[in-house]
């Protein structure tokens, strides 16, 4: 999958926004024929998947043009657009639904189950507009291709539930929930926590005995917790090289993966050379990747006496470099993770399929 910032505008200022995207006016989108290039370019080099993201990519001003475009290059098993929701309008959700692509999937970012929280970090009245953006994407029959992205912090964890019980309700097809990275804005002091060990572990004690939390899990979520507790004694962690999802940024340029904007593995000019070109010279750069990886799970202290080394092994590369700047550090997440590896309670997964 390699994910295309289309421009870093955006309508909302959220407190964690890790690209820092400012408002519409002040930036430049990217080209509408730049990005059609390199989504024509991706294509033909067989990449399955393309993210289109920002900033917010329905302030675009070419938007349905560009996602047009994407959804109609033959090759690409998937194409996702990432939005706040707040701008769906009945125009808009008619302009997606005229896509006919069933690879089209819709992820809407929902921090929160209620306006309180939610509101919170992204400014007052965007929980009503998502809301309302999420309820006609439903109605429009598009529900089974949107997805709900949350972000984990520590005023809204206990909200998951909920959230799934409202996503259901809605119709919309899922939930991924991933931890806040400590970058961009939510690495300045502005109030906003990960969860703590103790929230994560009241979620595996009620996924423990919550039946109708458990099945509603099963079909709508996917939260890092549970994931991890279910995967806790198998290596699933080697799956990934820190390569596979690259990143194309509004200047052009391209990184292994958005965890990863380190200037060192930054290779310049996507906007404007062949990316067959800038793809090579990337693998050449980002081929220390993997082993670095390798070398992490190896010789890191505080992996050794970890009852989750096998599974975690010292965690996302990516994350342990925004957090710390430096390679061979554990990732942000590692007391959340020993809290969840070391769960006393019975093994809920154990024949589950
Ligand atoms: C950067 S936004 C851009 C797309 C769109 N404007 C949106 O709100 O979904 C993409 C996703 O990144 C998430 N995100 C932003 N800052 C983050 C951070 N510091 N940690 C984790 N996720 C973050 C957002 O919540 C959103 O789900």
């Amino acid at each position: 999958m390699v994910t295309l910032m289309m421009t870093n505008g955006c309508n909302l200022r959220c407190s964690h926004c890790w690209p820092e995207s400012c408002s519409p006016e002040s930036v430049q989108p990217v080209p509408t024929k730049t990005l059609q290039r390199m989504i024509r370019e991706l294509a033909s080099l067989e990449v399955e998947e393309i993210c289109l993201t920002g900033g917010e990519p329905l302030t675009h001003p070419d938007w349905f043009n560009i996602l047009n475009y994407a959804c109609s290059q033959p090759g690409l098993k998937r194409v996702s657009l990432q939005t706040n929701g707040t701008l769906l309008d009945d125009t808009k959700i008619k302009v997606l639904h005229s896509m006919f692509f069933k690879g089209l999937q819709i992820q809407v970012s929902l921090d929160g189950a209620s306006k309180r929280t939610h509101d919170r970090v992204r400014g007052q009245g965007s929980f009503e507009s998502a809301l309302q953006g999420l309820k006609r994407l439903s109605e429009a029959g598009l529900g089974k291709q949107t997805q709900v992205a949350f972000t984990e912090m520590q005023h809204n964890f206990a909200e998951l539930p909920f959230l799934l019980e409202l996503l259901d309700d809605l119709g919309i097809s899922g939930c991924v929930s991933g931890t806040l990275v400590p970058q961009g804005r939510a690495k300045g002091a502005n109030q906003i926590d990960s969860p703590t060990p103790s929230q994560y572990k009241k979620l595996l004690d009620l996924y423990q005995s919550d039946l109708e939390f458990r099945s509603r899990y099963k079909r709508l979520g996917n939260i890092a917790a549970l994931e991890w507790l279910k995967g806790r004694s198998s290596e699933s962690a080697q799956e990934c090289v820190c390569i596979e999802t690259p990143y194309i940024n509004t200047e052009g340029q391209i990184y292994p993966c958005h965890f990863l904007p380190a200037p060192e593995f930054a290779v310049k000019g996507a906007h404007h050379r062949s990316l067959e070109t800038v793809m090579m010279e990337a693998i050449a750069l980002w081929a220390k990747l993997p082993e670095i990886d390798h070398r992490r799970r190896r010789e890191l202290q505080p992996c050794k006496v970890c009852p989750g080394r096998l599974h975690c092994a010292g965690g996302c590369m990516g994350r342990a470099y925004a957090a710390t700047g430096d390679f061979m550090s554990v990732e942000d997440r590692c007391v959340l993770r020993k809290s969840v590896y070391s769960w006393k309670n019975l093994p809920i997964f154990a024949g589950e399929g």
